[in-house]
């Protein structure tokens, strides 16, 4: 199961499944307020957009998964992982980090959910969408920059403030990494300005046994940007997870 990042859709995973859904059964679903499903008041805390994923597992059937997670996705897995720890066989963690936000970025946050609440979500947009990808595909894939604007500017202003005011309420994850103790997959974008190489190594320093891709030429949203690349290193740890050659502490 793959969780989308902020303020997107469970399209970011398009190019994964193309790849990999003949091998495994992949769910992306939509959380709450984004891509199809319905903007519901907020704040869309990690812990809440967590048991939703939970109720999907139990309604799915599925007892267990390999969870990832882009950015706010990310988040969301390390709260999936505090609650249900039972129902992870391996962990992916895509351009995300452990910390909280600082009481600046909280406050920042807050700013931009009362901007977009009242004068819509353009102007956030257009602060997001240079920080996705490197220069080099907004200078050689004009469409895909494109759809992915759209995909942002398609997420209503209540589910980017309900998405936002719950990151800003989202604990500091870093004291749990040590205790994670499924295989964990880390990959980051070598040019990523949101969540950066440094926050993706310093999870790996701390989960025990974990495997740390850094995806060259790529900002935030690697799993569009570079989907060759993720693809490989998604296929070489599942086939990994999925024939007991991972260490497990
Ligand atoms: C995301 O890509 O999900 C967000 O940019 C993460 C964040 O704002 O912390």
């Amino acid at each position: 199961m793959l969780l989308h990042g902020f303020p997107l859709d469970r399209t970011i995973w398009r190019p994964q499944i193309n790849a990999l859904s003949g091998s495994y059964q992949i769910v992306t679903p939509d959380l709450r307020g984004h891509g199809k499903s319905k903007p519901m008041e907020g704040p869309y805390t990690m812990d809440l957009l967590a048991e939703d994923v939970n109720r999907l597992l139990d309604s799915l059937r599925l007892d267990q998964v390999t969870l990832g997670g882009l950015s706010m996705g990310g988040y969301v897995v390390l709260a999936f992982y505090r609650k249900f720890p039972q129902r992870v066989r391996a962990l992916i963690l895509v351009d995300t980090r452990a910390e909280a936000d600082d009481p600046e970025a909280r406050a920042r946050r807050e700013h931009q959910a009362l901007s977009v609440l009242k004068n819509g979500s353009r102007e956030l947009v257009d602060q997001l969408i240079v920080k996705m990808f490197t220069e080099k595909t907004f200078r050689d894939q004009p469409k895909l920059v494109d759809e992915t604007r759209k995909m942002m500017e398609s997420t209503s202003p209540a589910g980017i403030a309900g998405a936002l005011r719950g990151m800003a309420l989202r604990p500091d994850s870093t004291a749990m990494l040590a205790s994670i103790k499924v295989p964990t997959l880390i990959l980051v974008g070598s040019n990523d300005s949101i969540t950066t190489v440094a926050d993706a190594q310093k999870m790996a320093q701390r989960i025990p046994g974990s495997e740390l891709v850094v995806v060259p030429e790529a900002a935030h949203l690697t799993t569009l940007e570079r989907p060759h690349e993720v693809n490989t290193a998604l296929r070489r740890f599942l086939n990994k997870v999925h024939t007991g050659q991972t260490f497990t502490p």
